[in-house]
């Protein structure tokens, strides 16, 4: 049996429909953008591999210090212990944060969400001002488990659960004219209701199909839940690591968060890790001798020594002058897309932030995820080697940074062919 007919029987993919799937590829060697099949057939990552990788993929600098890492001290539990790696990368990251932060380590996008939630929620209980709701943006997306879901849009992926999920009240996205609109829902909200957290996707909501707003609006919502004492839950989960341009998005705003979530991008996407990343004064709310206090959370690979390794080296590559060029060049070259995809007329509602650039293609039906055009956009792509994931009939790219301008411009030109042709 090869590896795609052991797949077909033993695997279950993630969010896919597994009754009549297109078949998988096997991707059997990563390097740089590329990613080769068994065949030899090669694909460039135009989608960071579900926008986790930035360096191009078995980066020869990370894989070392991630050998190093595995050779020297591979695993420890980190309640009651420590490791340089997890001290050393916060330590580091802490110069990305004004004034005084601490870190909560864990190992994946969702779960940074979950602590943050957690964090905010019992911050107001342990300080005897308990607030029970959370707001969220309408069309936001935290990731998968309940707390993650809770706080994102109640979309079709999470049907099934929708009388599970906790209650919280969903605003206005402030995109472009509908930013009096979010305000007024938002001040409103905020007055009449305990609320504990305001969370959201800065700039660039990311899976509800990378729908940008901009830094001045989320500037004006930072402040006001500020001057109400609610905490701001900034999940940078897809926007950290300079993907928007900045270190983390909410940068462009000239405020801080009270709480940031980083995953994805933090190792580069080489291993599962994340971050939740909070004010000392949300810390300071669980110091205490009453043990209820205390923050109950923690998974068994918190922290992975390898993983901080991992994060480490990404950053050394990341604090890079060439990288540092690539973030700003890319950003460039996209813009240059934008006005050249702007000529076709079945293209509408294009945007750029920082590395990442979509635009919807228009059909006979609506904007949303199941829009059937996606199969023969992607379909075509592949067939040039290229590797996207259209969210329906959203196109975007969010490529590693060290992809070069030909590749860049390879991807475009065929999104542009397949797009006219359709
Ligand atoms: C903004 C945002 N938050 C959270 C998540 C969940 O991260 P993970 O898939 O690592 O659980 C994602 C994943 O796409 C995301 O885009």
């Amino acid at each position: 049996m090869n590896l795609l007919e052991k797949d077909k029987e033993l695997i279950w993919h993630p969010f896919t429909q597994m009754l009549n799937s297109d078949p998988v590829i096997g991707i059997t060697k990563g390097k740089g953008v590329h990613l080769f099949n068994e065949n030899g057939d090669s694909y460039i990552d135009a989608i960071s591999s579900w926008w986790v990788n930035i360096h191009g993929h078995s980066h020869p600098y990370i894989a070392q210090k991630i050998h190093e890492q595995l050779l020297t001290l591979e695993h420890i539990i980190f309640a009651g212990f420590t490791h340089p790696p997890a001290v050393e990368i916060c330590s580091r990251l802490s110069n990305y944060f004004e004034g005084a932060y601490k870190f909560f380590i864990s190992d994946n996008g969702s779960t940074s969400v979950e602590v943050a939630i957690k964090m905010a929620i019992q911050y107001w209980n342990n300080i005897d001002k308990p607030k029970t709701k959370v707001i969220a943006f309408e069309n936001a997306y935290h990731g998968d488990t309940f707390g993650a879901m809770s706080a994102g849009a109640r979309s079709i992926f999470f049907k099934a659960f929708d009388p599970f999920l906790f209650d919280v009240i969903h605003i206005p996205v402030p995109t472009p004219g509908n930013e009096e609109e979010c305000y007024k829902k938002l001040s409103e909200t905020i007055k009449q209701k305990d609320v504990a957290a305001f969370i959201f996707e800065p700039l660039v909501q990311g899976a509800g199909g990378m729908i940008m707003y901009e830094p001045e609006a989320l500037k004006k919502c930072i402040q006001l839940c500020q001057d109400h004492e609610v905490i701001c839950i900034a999940d940078e989960v897809m926007t950290g690591f300079y993907r928007t341009g900045t270190f983390v998005a909410t940068d462009q705003t000239e405020m801080q968060a009270d709480i940031y979530c980083l995953s994805k991008g933090l190792t580069g996407g080489t291993l599962p890790l994340s971050l939740t990343v909070c004010k000392s004064f949300i810390y300071d709310g669980f110091l205490s001798n009453d043990m209820t206090k205390t923050f109950y959370h923690g998974h068994s690979y918190t922290a992975n020594p390898i993983g901080c390794a991992a994060a480490l080296a990404s950053l050394d590559l990341l604090e890079g002058e060439e990288t540092q060029k690539r973030i700003q060049e890319i950003n460039q070259l996209h813009l240059g897309f934008a006005k050249e995809i702007n000529k076709l007329e079945n293209v509408a509602n294009i945007s750029v932030r920082g590395t990442i650039i979509r635009f919807e293609v228009m059909t006979n039906e609506e904007t949303s995820y199941l829009n059937p055009v996606k199969k023969q956009i992607v379909d075509y792509c592949l067939s040039k080697g290229i590797l996207i994931r259209p969210l329906g009939n959203v196109v975007y790219i969010l490529p590693p940074y060290c992809i070069t301008n030909n590749e860049l411009e390879y991807v475009y030109e065929h999104l542009k062919e397949v797009v006219q042709g359709l």
